[in-house]
């Protein structure tokens, strides 16, 4: 497979090792607006550093116009790696070029514009995948086994967090230009409110509690109604000081067992059952990243046919952040119906 990543930022580099270590797969093209990023390849840069390969660009072929990469280069597949509000315009033109597209979360600013990419992928008959890459993440791939498998009983409440300084490390601080990243509630606090839809499905409505800056809200608490009287609940922060570095865990309290998780314990997982000492269960190799990819990878060459996350749940992913938008703001619930409106 033939395979380009478009921005070539923190994300575009994870993209990049991670298609490196999939086999049959071919890096053949990277598009970058910024020549500089390509001059300064080994600096670290995000939330999580470190990555797995070297970066070599010897046999790839570089552009910084989209549309000059799809007319040149013979693509199966992209990697959309760009700040958010390109997203949509840059997923499309892809999929209107016959590509299969792997788009960073979350997948737009608005759910017109996740409208306009679900309809543009089923016209192309192509793969759209967003990485929500929480769900490929071997800790919450094993929580998700855990309450599947029935063993434990019902959840009974749920909890999850994810905090971490303001992000100021990206190009022309596109993070947090509310216009650009849609903001800590759409950037980081989604990847918690996607786990949740992929655990317990849509919630009934959102009740949300914020702390507002100039604005925009950088520190959020909501808890996801299912009518069922159980607490399931997230918080997302960009408030931390910068030494505070970078935390997300959860807490599932199930009717025989105990989940928790938090990256900056060691252990960072356990499993503590009713009738037993707690234990670390065994966890899937590789990071989030890698697994999503390597997923990626096998839907578009026919190894596999379960999407893991479907076009139309990430677009409610970007609707449950809008109606915890609103619930913060005017001091409501707000309801979520089922259905696309
Ligand atoms: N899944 C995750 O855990 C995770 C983590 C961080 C970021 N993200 C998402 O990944 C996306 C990218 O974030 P990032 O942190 O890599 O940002 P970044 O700023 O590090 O990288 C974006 C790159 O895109 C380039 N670019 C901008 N406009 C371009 C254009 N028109 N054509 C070509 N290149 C262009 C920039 O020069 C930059 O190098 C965002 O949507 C973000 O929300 C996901």
């Amino acid at each position: 497979m033939q395979i380009a990543i478009v921005g070539f930022g923190f994300m575009g580099r994870m993209h990049f090792a991670n298609w490196s270590r999939c086999e049959g797969v071919d890096i053949v093209a990277i598009c970058e607006q910024n020549p500089n990023v390509l001059q300064n390849l080994n600096n670290p840069i995000g939330n999580i550093e470190g990555l797995p390969v070297a970066i070599d660009l010897s046999r790839v072929n570089l552009y910084s116009d989209l549309s000059e990469m799809l007319a040149a280069e013979r693509l199966d597949a992209v990697s959309i790696t760009l700040p958010t509000h390109l997203h949509a315009d840059c997923s499309i033109r892809a999929l209107q070029a016959g590509v299969h597209v792997l788009c960073e979360k979350p997948m737009a600013l608005t759910i017109d514009q996740c409208d306009s990419m679900i309809e543009a992928a089923q016209r192309s008959g192509k793969h759209l995948m967003i990485g929500h890459c929480i769900r490929f993440w071997p800790e919450y791939v094993k929580a998700k086994e855990l309450i599947d498998s029935g063993h434990y009983g019902r959840v009974l409440a749920a909890s999850f967090r994810r905090l971490t300084a303001a992000p100021i490390w990206s190009s022309g601080n596109w993070l947090t230009d509310e216009q650009r990243s849609g903001g800590m509630p759409l950037d980081l606090h989604i990847h918690d409110a996607d786990f949740i839809q992929y655990l317990f499905g849509l919630p009934t409505a959102v009740c949300s509690h914020a702390t507002l800056q100039n604005d925009s809200i950088t520190h959020i608490h909501t808890l996801y109604d299912y009518r069922d009287k159980r607490a399931i609940g997230a918080e997302g922060s960009w408030l931390p000081t910068p030494s505070f570095g970078f935390q997300m865990s959860f807490d599932i309290l199930l009717e025989k067992a105990t989940v928790v998780y938090d990256c900056t314990c060691r252990p960072t997982f356990r499993l503590c059952p009713a009738d037993d000492q707690p234990v670390t269960p065994p966890l899937a190799d590789g990071d989030g990243y890698a697994r999503e990819i390597a997923h990626f990878a096998a839907l578009i060459q026919g190894k596999t046919t379960d999407p893991v996350i479907t076009p139309a749940q990430s677009r409610d992913s970007v609707r449950m952040i809008e109606a915890e938008r609103l619930s913060a703001t005017t001091g409501r619930p707000v309801e979520l119906t089922p259905h696309n409106p």
